[in-house]
């Protein structure tokens, strides 16, 4: 019976086991992985523009490489997520449909514009620092697909960390304009890292339920406070200022305590009124019609091997 069904779902979730895409699960349980593992893939997959603007226009071959690289691996994460997805029941092309409709949300940070160069550096040591600080918890959540995918990311996550500071670093040792372009980019870029972690937790309608299914393993704000603590002696070795007049070490809390951020501009980003969010779906829409081409040869020629045609 259903009631039987839902105390092993429970059992197996209490007991910290994996579930399965062919075991029993509540409803709510599966929607709420769609969405957030759709909201995920559409990050990565929205997450290359930014910095694939700057292939191009990388100081030095070296360099170049890097990032190509770098930005292959996002699409890589992106597939194994929309493949994650496509485990609980749901169809990729639909998925697409509601990204480029705005039906469906991508990260919030995606939508801040890349003006120079050490952008590249800062997304890697920031944007990609917080997004490890949110998913190496997620290595161990309930959906056992999802977490086994999470390892991977989170592997190279860390490696486009490292590229980016080390890239900080090499330009923080240049000349004074160079250190200059750090800073700026910093200071761009701090407080919509800080977003990238959601509302407060006061003001987080999916966290508590989230929690109960072990899907989130830590609240929106805990995990801020982690990416802050881990982030300001790597900004102190850096040599550069994060502009945050509030944040200072909290010894009795054993925390560093900052400001707020702007949770007003988190919404109106979320909403579709950041600063490039019509750049990225129209971008992402065009290359979606421009591939039509290819998903129809694609799905031709499965067509004919399946009729028993000779491919
Ligand atoms: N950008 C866009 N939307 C956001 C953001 C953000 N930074 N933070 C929260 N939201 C959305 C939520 O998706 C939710 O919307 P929905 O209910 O319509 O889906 C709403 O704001 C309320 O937020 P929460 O109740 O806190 O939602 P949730 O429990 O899903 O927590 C979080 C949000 C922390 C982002 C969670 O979904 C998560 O951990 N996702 C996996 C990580 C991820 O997606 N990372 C992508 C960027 S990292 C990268 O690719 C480099």
């Amino acid at each position: 019976t259903e009631r039987e069904l839902l105390e092993r779902f429970e059992e197996t979730v209490g007991k910290d086991r994996r579930i399965e895409p062919r075991d029993w699960m509540p409803e709510g349980y599966r929607a709420t992985l769609i969405r957030q593992i759709a909201q995920h893939a559409h990050s990565e997959i929205i997450g290359m523009q930014p910095e694939g603007e700057w292939i191009t226009r990388a100081p030095s071959l070296r360099r170049k490489a890097i990032l190509f690289a770098k930005v292959q691996d996002e699409a890589g994460h992106g597939l194994y997520l929309y493949s994650a997805a496509e485990t609980l029941g749901a169809d990729r092309d639909d998925l697409t449909e509601r990204l480029i409709s705005g039906r469906q949300k991508y990260s919030s940070i995606f939508n801040y514009p890349t003006l120079s160069f050490a952008d590249v550096g800062v997304i890697g040591w920031l944007v990609d620092g917080a997004a490890i600080c949110n998913q190496v918890p997620l290595c161990r959540t309930s959906y056992g697909p999802y977490g086994r995918a999470m390892v991977r990311i989170c592997k190279e996550e860390s490696f486009h960390q490292r590229q980016g500071y080390e890239l900080l670093m090499t330009m923080m040792g240049g000349t004074p304009a160079q250190r200059e372009m750090v800073q700026d980019a910093v200071n761009r870029w701090w407080w919509p890292s800080l977003m990238m972690f959601g509302p407060p937790d006061a003001d987080s309608p999916n966290t508590a339920r989230s929690m109960a299914w072990k899907i989130k393993r830590h609240t929106n704000d805990e995990l801020r406070q982690r990416f802050v603590d881990m982030t300001v002696p790597q900004a102190e070795r850096l040599g550069v200022t994060l502009p945050d007049p509030g944040l200072r070490w909290n010894a009795g809390r054993g925390h560093y305590d900052f400001g707020e951020p702007d949770w007003a501009e988190l919404k109106r980003v979320i909403s579709g009124d950041g600063p490039c969010n019509a750049e990225r779906i129209a971008r992402r829409r065009a290359a979606h019609e421009e591939g039509a081409w290819v998903r129809e040869a694609a799905a031709a020629y499965a067509a004919k091997r399946a009729a028993g045609g000779r491919a």
